[in-house]
């Protein structure tokens, strides 16, 4: 299974949205060794899931989930309230860390409340030296220098930083770090990628429709 995730960030509005799932829509084709999960802000979650989780092998994602399991945290986006509307949760990501303060305890709170409620957390790691929950089953490297820089990742370095990982077998490994339609099947032929986490090149829905035909 080679999973493609879109890290929307913050970005795209309502009409924006709308746009991006028509047109993945008309050129989508479900593919049984695909796995497709979208990560959208918060506020279009619900709506994506309806039109795109009938399409076969797409999935939705939050980009974070609240340490809080519920109560008086105003703001706030629990584990609890996600808990149908999505099936995944990027937990981690270094944008996280450095611009919102989140530590590593913080971070394994986060994992046992997705978990709690159904949805697999996406777990990112900016380095081998970030700890690693147990029982991760989708683990996301995605080293800073290459996140938002054109400036990608050798596929050979990634998969020396695999290697140091001593991850279960079962637990898949994604890239992430300006990963696109051009670069994206460098690391495929390597059989150690699992797929991608992809920020920029997910924001057009042309440009990951192929990236996604890599595989
Ligand atoms: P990028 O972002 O593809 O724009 O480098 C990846 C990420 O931050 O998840």
């Amino acid at each position: 299974m080679k999973y493609f995730i879109a890290n929307w960030k913050a970005n795209k509005n309502t009409s924006e949205v709308e746009a991006w799932i028509k047109s993945f829509k008309e050129n989508y084709r479900s593919k049984n060794d695909v796995c497709v999960i979208v990560c959208p802000p918060f506020p279009f979650v619900r709506g994506a899931g309806r039109q795109l989780t009938d399409l076969g092998n797409v999935f939705i994602g939050s980009q974070t989930i609240s340490s809080k399991e519920f109560g008086s945290y105003t703001g706030e986006v629990t584990a609890k309230t996600l808990e149908g509307l999505v099936s995944y949760s990027i937990i981690g990501h270094s944008e996280r860390r450095k611009n919102f303060g989140e530590k590593d305890e913080d971070l394994i709170i986060k994992v046992n409340l997705a978990k709690k409620y159904g949805i697999e957390p996406i777990y990112c790691i900016r380095d081998e030296k970030d700890p690693i929950p147990a029982e991760i089953k989708l683990l996301a490297y995605e080293p800073v220098a290459a996140i938002g820089t054109g400036l990608n990742e050798s596929p050979k370095k990634v998969v020396e930083v695999k290697k140091k990982l001593n991850l279960a077998p079962e637990t898949a490994f994604i890239y992430g770090g300006s990963v696109d339609e051009n670069n994206a099947k460098d690391y495929l032929t390597t059989q150690e990628v699992d797929g991608f986490l992809v920020g920029g090149a997910s924001l057009d829905p042309s440009r990951f429709f192929k990236l996604i035909s890599s595989v």
